[in-house]
């Protein structure tokens, strides 16, 4: 007999069973809501700034990915220490009352980079590589919320780390990030954004106390 699959994020490893409830506030709010009377124009893009962004990030990444991210983690993207870019939708209440509620986010940051994700180098380009200090955006965390799912929000945002890369005269020249191999709806994300599949990590995330290899994926511009 088939098995349904009741992840509500395929980040969680397949037969889990710890991803089946949402979590976060904002899925009750938009029980009352007409969903798509929400259009790509109500969507405000900005960084994560305030506790109560905090507060809703942790129930979302708890939502959304099956690793846990410290205190440490949140203070950091609270201070900016790592970047983010928010979706935010503003609801408002029968009562009159309006709220601004999260719906995506993208936690990354600046890394040095390594030649040996950099794609087409010749020799030459690769012996310069070991002297130029460059750095790279690695994308830590990107997650949307499932009722706005396949609306082009992830691609926004990933859209918006590109222009850096291409705005930074060549001081940034790749972005990258870790992806739990049996991801397949990330892996289908990134490779129609335009990344490549480039190296694997053995073993890197332990899950449900289950080991599991990562692949690396690089965007880089031509
Ligand atoms: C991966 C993720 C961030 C994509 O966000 P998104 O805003 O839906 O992505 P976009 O709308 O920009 O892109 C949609 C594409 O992603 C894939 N996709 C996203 N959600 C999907 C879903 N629920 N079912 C099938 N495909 C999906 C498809 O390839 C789709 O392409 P299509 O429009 O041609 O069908 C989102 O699915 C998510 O939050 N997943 C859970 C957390 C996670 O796995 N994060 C990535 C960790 S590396």
């Amino acid at each position: 007999m088939q098995q349904i699959d009741k992840r509500l994020s395929q980040a969680f490893p397949p037969n889990s069973k710890n991803n089946s409830s949402y979590i976060a506030e904002i899925h009750s709010v938009l029980a009352n809501v007409k969903i798509d009377d929400i259009g790509f124009k109500d969507i405000k893009f900005r960084t994560v700034q305030t506790k109560r962004d905090i507060a809703q990030l942790k129930l979302l990444q708890k939502e959304w990915f099956p690793i846990n991210y410290t205190e440490q983690f949140y203070t950091a993207v609270l201070n900016g220490y790592v970047s983010s870019l928010l979706a935010e939708i503003e609801i408002k209440f029968p009562s009159g009352r309006k709220e601004k509620y999260i719906i995506g986010v993208m936690v990354y940051q600046s890394r040095q980079s390594k030649s040996k994700y950099q794609q087409n180098l010749n020799w030459k380009q690769w012996f310069c590589s070991l002297f130029q200090q460059k750095n790279a955006l690695y994308i830590m965390t990107i997650g949307v919320i499932n009722e706005f799912r396949g609306r082009g929000i992830a691609e926004y945002m990933i859209d918006q780390l590109k222009q850096r890369v291409l705005d930074s005269n060549k001081t940034l020249i790749y972005i990258y990030l870790d992806m739990v191999v049996y991801n397949e709806v990330a892996a289908r994300f990134y490779q129609k954004n335009g990344f490549n599949r480039v190296g694997i990590k053995k073993n890197h995330y332990s899950i449900e106390d289950q080991q599991f290899d990562a692949y690396v994926y690089v965007w880089q511009p031509q």
